[in-house]
């Protein structure tokens, strides 16, 4: 722990733990939170001390500005343990940089790197006892930063809360994915908040999801704002797409403004490289995907993302077209599933320095 944040840390523990009472062979993805919680407080144009203290709700008023004009952004990433009761994070790092970046662009100030990356080790180690150890288990972490200040004129709020809350989650189920290429409703434009982790992004989904849902898809693969020509991504996973031997992934920052850059994502991507797999990381024609898919060429098409890490996509629908996608033996949907878990889990060297511990 960084030696200045140390003398400042607030731990106020809780009094009876409620480890007891929860149920984990019945775990719902996001219903269940540890005893123990963050929070840290931005006024007066400067950071006020940390807390971790027992997971409670909160007061705030009408006026919170956060209610009305959504100076909200989070972050998602996940605490393992390993079969010797070892604790580890995967690439935390990369998600402070993230909720940074998220952080600058709805104008709210910067987090100190103490507070996000000391903050969840902190909490993870008092709540280590939360953790699942099933197959494909593990705690959840939710960093959540918001504009607190009471007044409803519409400018940037001058006080901030930034909270961290954690989850045990099981192994991720969803059965069978089909998705949908959308080609009217739009996540994101060019030069706005796409990139970032920003609530807004995810209420802008739920409508035109749902309509999918209705029709049969379970996700949507939303394509660009400008002309719905290109793939983008999909609810929270960034979009794989194996042609023949190739792989295909979408551009996000500095290419384009409208997809999040996601932590599974990089880690795919250097993956491919290290193990031989062709992959172009460029605009995606939905085009292209379709005609591969007519023409037998279409061999696969995953989602990434830390809930799921890797999830094989079962149908495809784009105007009047569908298609089932083939299961393949080999899939290297399956090999980077296996072996980003197996970092995670610690069962493989991490050549990479990925996987950090918690002690
Ligand atoms: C919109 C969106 N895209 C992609 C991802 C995947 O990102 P990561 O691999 O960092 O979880 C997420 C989930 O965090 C997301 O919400």
């Amino acid at each position: 722990m960084t030696a200045d944040l140390k003398n400042k840390f607030i731990i106020e523990k809780v009094k009876e733990s409620k480890l007891s009472q929860a149920n984990f062979s019945n775990l719902i993805f996001g219903k269940l939170f540890s005893d123990h919680m963050f929070l840290a407080d931005f006024y007066d144009g400067k950071w006020h001390t940390p807390k971790i203290m027992p997971y409670q709700a909160l007061t705030f008023e009408p006026s919170a500005k956060v209610f009305h004009y959504g100076q909200a952004v989070f972050e998602g990433m996940k605490a393992y343990k390993d079969a010797e009761g070892n604790v580890f994070l995967f690439r935390p790092e990369d998600n402070f940089i993230r909720i940074n970046r998220s952080s600058e662009r709805l104008g709210m100030p910067q987090i100190p790197r103490a507070y996000f990356l000391d903050g969840i080790k902190e909490l993870v180690k008092l709540d280590r006892d939360w953790i699942p150890t099933g197959p494909g288990e593990s705690l959840y972490i939710r960093p959540v930063y918001i504009g607190t200040e009471n007044a409803i004129a519409a400018s940037p709020s001058m006080s901030y809360r930034f909270m961290i809350i954690t989850s045990p989650a099981a192994k991720y189920y969803s059965g069978d994915v089909k998705v949908k290429i959308e080609d009217k409703y739009s996540r994101a434009c060019d030069g706005g908040i796409g990139y970032a982790k920003a609530a807004g992004n995810y209420a802008a989904q739920f409508y035109p999801t749902e309509k999918a849902k209705a029709e049969g898809f379970q996700q949507i693969i939303w394509t660009d704002s400008a002309q719905h020509k290109y793939l983008e991504e999909a609810g929270t996973m960034n979009m794989f797409f194996r042609i023949g031997d190739k792989l295909l992934t979408a551009p996000s920052i500095p290419e384009s403004t409208r997809i999040l850059p996601g932590v599974t994502r990089a880690s795919i991507i250097q993956l491919a490289k290290d193990n031989g797999i062709e992959i172009e990381v460029r605009p995606v024609e939905v085009n292209e995907v379709v005609e591969a898919a007519k023409n037998g060429n279409l061999k696969e098409i995953f989602g990434s993302g830390t809930a799921a890490t890797v999830l094989p996509i079962v149908g495809l629908k784009y105007r009047d077209f569908y298609t089932d996608l083939p299961k393949l033996e080999n899939s290297y949907a399956g090999f980077f599933k296996n072996k980003i878990m197996d970092i995670q889990y610690n069962r493989i060297d991490d050549p990479y320095g990925w996987r950090v511990k918690v002690d």
